[in-house]
């Protein structure tokens, strides 16, 4: 009980952060009362719960990046108009959108499951957004053709896929970066590709976590 009002509090305190640094851009205002809108009545929670439970897989827990956090994250890389920022299970897509308003980079935001996608493509063309694409697909196999920085806060992943993962990204050139919450790649069989160039505590829901920021040498 104290720790869900301290959570509510919590939460309520980051919204009128955003809401003084970031609603002064139009598109970004639409794309949140849409985004509360479409979610008002089925919340990512329940989405991604359904979606994972119909297809037998257990242990995928929706959560949300801070958007502070994330612009945190987005700080310490340095971005241009010719990366391409993709985050890997991009749920509701709000750090995807987020990106698309304030930084020149191209975004992308991947999620296997469909409600995410459909709606965060329609919000996509309702604002009219151009350097930002959806893909509706597995982790496994999304398309990270010319990506630059890839962010992935999975900490409810399987272990297995993890592993997978990183047989594919043995296919990215060297310079790609691969932020990771709360693990860091380096914990895994076959990261030997990737070294980490930094580790920062961040902020996240539950309290004080690590962000580890890898590079693909
Ligand atoms: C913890 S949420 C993160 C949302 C967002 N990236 C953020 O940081 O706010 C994880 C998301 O990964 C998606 N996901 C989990 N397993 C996946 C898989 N195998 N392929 C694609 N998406 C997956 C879930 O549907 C969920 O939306």
């Amino acid at each position: 009980m104290l720790f869900s009002l301290k959570l509510i509090f919590k939460e309520f305190g980051e919204w009128l952060i955003v809401v003084k640094r970031y609603y002064y851009h139009p598109r970004f205002l639409v794309i949140e009362v849409m985004l509360f809108i479409l979610y008002f009545f089925s919340n990512p929670y329940r989405l991604c719960r359904r979606y994972f439970n119909q297809k037998a897989q257990e242990g995928q827990i929706y959560g949300e990046t801070p958007l502070t956090t994330y612009v945190q994250v987005i700080q310490e890389l340095s971005l241009s108009a010719s990366s391409k920022v993709v985050d890997l299970g991009c749920g509701r897509g709000r750090l995807v959108f987020w990106g698309s308003c304030f930084t020149s980079a191209q975004m992308v935001g991947i999620d296997c499951v469909p409600a995410f996608i459909t709606r965060a493509k329609w919000i996509s063309r309702l604002v009219k957004l151009s350097r930002i694409e959806w893909q509706c697909t597995d982790i496994l196999e999304a398309d990270l053709t010319q990506a630059t920085h890839v962010y992935l806060f999975g900490t409810t992943l399987e272990d297995s896929t993890i592993t997978d993962w990183l047989i594919k990204l043995r296919e990215f050139p060297p310079g790609v970066q691969v932020i990771t919450v709360s693990y860091s790649l380096l914990e895994y069989e076959g990261a030997a590709d990737f070294e980490l160039i930094k580790e920062k505590e961040m902020d996240f829901a539950w309290g004080k976590s690590s962000v580890f920021f890898h590079q693909r040498k």
